[in-house]
């Protein structure tokens, strides 16, 4: 692509925007989908990867360890690029077999992991004794250190504008993205709140080696999720989160419906407990959301770049857009203002 003629060549000869990521991983842009339960499947994750980004299926999503390799199966038959898995490890009351979605992933070939969540190490040490190259997503400086000292070869760190899981510190990316690069040696994504170039640009500019979305990808044509949940993506603005679950230390961060409304009402009562809030917040509901688009069957994970979010594009069409827009500032904006 030359960016000054205007000319498009096809999307896979521009060598720019090369980070330490893209070349560990073999990809062309520094662009990540995050693992996202019930979102992250063969589809999505193909759309990505196809895209030039890294598409990351999610697999717990899967009922078992068997149909998790089925959809990795499925994911190879759409996409002949570098795709990852994410192995999200929660407390929960009834914990999935770890290890055996762990041993599915590693029989699979697959060899780019994200895990996520408490205690990875037994899971990180499997994965690098099998060559994987591990992704794991953090939420602290500490975090991110101890990781580091695990072994694992990138950090994704979510600052506190993220859907999902933020942590307790309660740290934005722009301070947390830095602070982070200041003391990780190994590649860094910068996560939470991204959705558009602009975002891109300022993550290298914070010292990460690319971005990872979860939000803003679910806004696109290829996200296996009903076109409700889309446009309420849409419709919402950068205020329509809520934050539960902290007084739980288990701090979350979901889309505003009539659900989590209830759900933030309850806890606010001084001995609450999460059994008064359990049956609301099952994942089982939240799979209803996404599936049948009843916005107010359950909770819906979102994050405040829902304000950045303003259509339902094509991932490719979407991840051309980032990059480009990345290219302009780096470029053009950048630059002049140092004439
Ligand atoms: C619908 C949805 C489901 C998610 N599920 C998971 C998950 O199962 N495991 C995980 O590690 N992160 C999960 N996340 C977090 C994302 O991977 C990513 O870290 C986060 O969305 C980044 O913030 P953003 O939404 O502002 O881009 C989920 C996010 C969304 C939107």
């Amino acid at each position: 692509m030359n960016e000054y003629t205007g000319w498009n060549s096809p999307a896979r000869a521009s060598p720019d925007l090369k980070t330490r990521f893209t070349e560990l991983v073999g990809i062309e842009y520094p662009i990540v989908q995050g693992g996202m339960m019930w979102v992250g499947r063969a589809e999505l994750a193909a759309a990505v990867s196809n895209a030039g980004a890294l598409g990351i299926m999610t697999a717990l999503t899967q009922p078992t360890p068997d149909a998790l390799q089925r959809e990795i199966e499925r994911c190879r038959s759409l996409t002949d690029k570098p795709f990852a898995v994410n192995l999200t490890i929660l407390p929960t009351m009834t914990p999935p077999p770890y290890a055996e979605y762990r041993r599915a992933i590693i029989e699979s070939g697959i060899r780019i992991v994200e895990t996520a969540g408490h205690n990875p190490r037994e899971h990180v040490d499997d994965f690098k004794a099998h060559g994987i190259t591990v992704i794991h997503k953090c939420t602290s400086v500490r975090h991110a250190l101890s990781a580091q000292r695990m072994g694992v070869d990138v950090i994704s760190i979510d600052g506190f504008e993220c859907a999902g899981h933020p942590g307790e510190d309660d740290v934005p990316g722009l301070v947390l993205i830095p602070a982070a690069a200041d003391k990780v040696r190994i590649p860094m994504i910068a996560s939470g709140g991204f959705g558009d170039g602009r975002g891109l640009a300022a993550a290298l500019c914070l010292g990460a080696d690319g971005i990872n979305m979860g939000t803003r990808f679910c806004a696109t044509v290829e996200a296996p999720i009903h076109p409700r949940v889309k446009q309420f993506l849409v419709d919402n603005d950068e205020r329509a989160t809520h934050v539960i679950f902290k007084s739980l230390r288990n701090t979350a961060r979901v889309g505003k419906n009539s659900i989590s409304d209830e759900v933030v009402e309850i806890l606010k009562r001084p001995d609450a407990k999460f059994e008064d809030v359990a049956h609301l917040v099952r994942g089982a509901e939240g799979r209803v959301v996404l599936e049948t688009g009843n916005i107010d069957a359950g909770l819906v994970w979102a994050g405040q770049v829902q304000g950045l979010i303003h259509d339902i594009p094509t991932v490719a069409d979407l991840i051309q857009r980032i990059v480009q827009e990345a290219r302009d500032i780096i470029r053009r904006r950048l630059p002049a203002t140092l004439e």
